[in-house]
């Protein structure tokens, strides 16, 4: 059977990983994989993710199943986080479960689209964070692309975008980043949010948010304005979540998929899907992470604590886009990285050409996604200056690869 099997490239973010680690220079700099880095360039863990982890470990009194939707008050405070007083608004018609991360969120989700409409095609933004395609095309479904983002110009394309969803059938599902859009750090403003959220109605079209860096971008609230704008005004939402940043719980995969139905009654058969389909892909999602989640949330002093370890997370990396930009000023005499103090969240495209992203891996030990896309917490206040060198000195082959 299995010699029908052919040898499959792997993940380019995951193989990426392994040449980093696989690297004994000590110059080499990881613009890599998304995760948040500190001055050291290590990924800590949380103090109020410490302190909440003992405390779930005192009380814990047994290791039995919890359930396939998981833990209640998670999923309650998670609407909370997201919604906000919105979520009241949506009188009784949200429904949640935690998930293992926000792939099995965008899993559950896709799985669900097929359940109720097989035929659905799913618009997703061009470029997009690479395990978009592959989390919701392995359902089957049917996917197509919208434009997003101009790469030579660092814009938006936000025109051409309305423009392309304005001819897609209704009943299609539109995916959109919530914020701090990976891989290129653009996102829709407010007015854009309110733009969309017309089309979405008028269209009848679906919106699937992808919300996994909530906090990186403004603050909590800020990062999911968009979001609320949506989720209030369409008859039917997903939303998916993911902890894995914002608490730094990246391995524990502690996600949630919230779905918005027409009614509470549809809301309940959403649910009742939700759950057959997480009892058939996983059973009911890990639970470590999530209650540690949990535990950080209801506690005041605790949930303060994380706030400014969000806070301190955010900073460092907006410092950081304000000193590479200032060192390739320095570097290149010119202003054409600019782009970088503005974006938000961990990434922005650099925007040259795979050549370029190649000698930079090669010759200088810099390590970034093949589009360009830079994670911008790898950078430090000692390495920004090599960084801004070395993309200078490739700067000839700065054109763009699309
Ligand atoms: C990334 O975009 O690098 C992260 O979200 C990690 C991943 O799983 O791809």
């Amino acid at each position: 059977m299995f010699q029908q099997l052919t040898r499959l490239n792997p993940d380019s973010i995951l193989a990426l990983m392994a040449k980093f680690r696989a690297d004994t220079s000590p110059i080499k700099v990881d613009l890599g994989v998304g995760v948040f880095r500190d001055l050291s360039g290590n990924t800590p863990v949380l103090a109020s993710v410490r302190r909440a982890e003992q405390a779930v470990l005192a009380a814990q009194t047994t290791k039995s199943y919890v359930a396939a939707a998981g833990r209640a008050e998670f999923n309650h405070a998670v609407e909370d986080m997201v919604l906000g007083a919105h979520g009241a608004r949506l009188a009784g018609r949200m429904r949640t479960v935690q998930t293992p991360g926000g792939c099995g969120a965008l899993r559950v989700g896709a799985e669900l689209i097929r359940a109720a409409q097989p035929a659905t095609i799913v618009h997703v933004g061009d470029p997009t964070w690479g395990n978009h395609m592959p989390l919701l095309g392995s359902s089957g479904l049917e996917l197509a692309r919208y434009p997003y983002y101009d790469s030579p110009r660092h814009v938006l394309r936000f025109a051409e975008m309305l423009e392309r969803l304005e001819h897609a059938a209704p009943g299609g599902v539109v995916l959109v980043h919530a914020c701090c859009h990976n891989p290129t750090g653009a996102d829709l403003d407010i007015p854009q949010w309110r733009q969309l959220t017309e089309l979405l109605l008028r269209r009848r079209l679906i919106p699937f948010l992808d919300l996994a860096y909530q906090g990186f971008g403004v603050d909590l609230d800020s990062d999911v304005g968009g979001v609320r704008l949506v989720a209030e005004q369409v008859p039917e939402a997903l939303i998916a979540v993911s902890f894995s940043k914002n608490l730094g719980l990246y391995r524990e995969r502690v996600g949630a998929l919230i779905s918005i139905g027409e009614n509470q009654d549809r809301a309940d058969a959403i649910l009742s899907h939700m759950l057959h389909i997480a009892r058939s892909i996983y059973s009911m999602p890990p639970d470590h992470g999530a209650a540690i989640a949990a535990h950080i949330f209801a506690d005041p002093a605790l949930k303060a604590q994380w706030l400014d370890e969000l806070a301190a997370m955010r900073t460092r990396i907006t410092d950081m886009r304000q000193l590479l930009a200032q060192q390739l000023r320095r570097a290149t005499g010119g202003d054409s990285y600019d782009f970088i103090r503005t974006q938000r969240g961990m990434f922005s495209l650099l925007g040259v050409s795979i050549d370029a992203v190649q000698r930079l891996r090669e010759k200088h030990h810099i390590y970034m996604l093949a589009d360009s896309r830079m994670n911008l917490a790898g950078v430090t206040p000692d390495n920004a200056g090599y960084v801004a060198e070395a993309i200078a000195a490739e700067h000839r082959d700065q054109l763009p690869s699309a």
